[in-house]
């Protein structure tokens, strides 16, 4: 069984879509088994507890300073014995000490197709209005490992989704989520939790 640490920062629906997969059968072998929050009182939080499952808050403002505020994430995931970091709209960056100790076991979701409108600036909404002011016809989502370059880690899997010619930042950044995150988000779970791929280099692989 793979135990999953999430990591949050709002309403938490990619949480929701992974919790839900997890529990429906259709990734059996996967477990959140605790959430972190950046802040107080989250909407993804209130969903840990819907499913009873541990919740907390640790935030960068309680520590003195940056490694401190990662070790103690990094306790709480060892005392749950997390196999797997999973960013589920976490919108603080991870230190390298984090990332070492997590090398390649922490995955992040991401409301484009990476390259494009990614890196630092590019989270959230922003991401959709950026893609609205370039006048893209197609955007869509990734998921990735996550090492030192923001959004620049293997890709593992992503997905396609049409702008309509009405689309809003809003409008646009609810069919990403529906038609894309909600589904790449737990397949790519599944892939790790059977054992099927592997980071090679700067890419992912599908073993046979
Ligand atoms: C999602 O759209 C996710 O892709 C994005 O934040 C949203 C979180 O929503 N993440 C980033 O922009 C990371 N750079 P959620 O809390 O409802 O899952």
């Amino acid at each position: 069984m793979l135990k999953i640490g999430a990591l949050v920062s709002g309403g938490g629906t990619n949480l929701e879509a992974i919790i839900n997969s997890t529990e429906n059968g259709s990734v059996p072998n996967a477990k959140v088994v605790t959430v972190i929050s950046s802040k107080e009182g989250t909407y993804a939080l209130e969903r840990a507890k819907k499913h009873n499952i541990n919740g907390v808050c640790i935030k960068k403002t309680d520590f003195s300073d940056f490694d401190q505020y990662m070790q103690a994430m990094i306790d709480h995931l060892e005392s749950f014995e997390v196999d797997l970091v999973v960013l589920a709209g976490f919108m603080t960056v991870i230190g390298e000490k984090f990332l070492e100790k997590y090398k390649d076991r922490i995955i992040n979701i991401h409301p484009s197709l990476i390259p494009s409108f990614c890196g630092n600036g590019f989270y959230g909404i922003k991401v959709h209005e950026a893609a609205l002011e370039k006048g893209v016809k197609v955007t869509g989502a990734t998921v990735h490992f996550v090492n030192e370059e923001t959004d620049g880690g293997p890709i593992i899997l992503q997905k396609v989704v049409y702008i309509e010619e009405n689309d809003t930042a809003q409008s646009l950044q609810q069919r990403v989520m529906e038609e894309a995150e909600w589904k790449i988000f737990p397949e790519a779970i599944k892939l790790i939790s059977e054992g099927k791929i592997e980071v090679v280099g700067n890419k992912v692989r599908r073993k046979n």
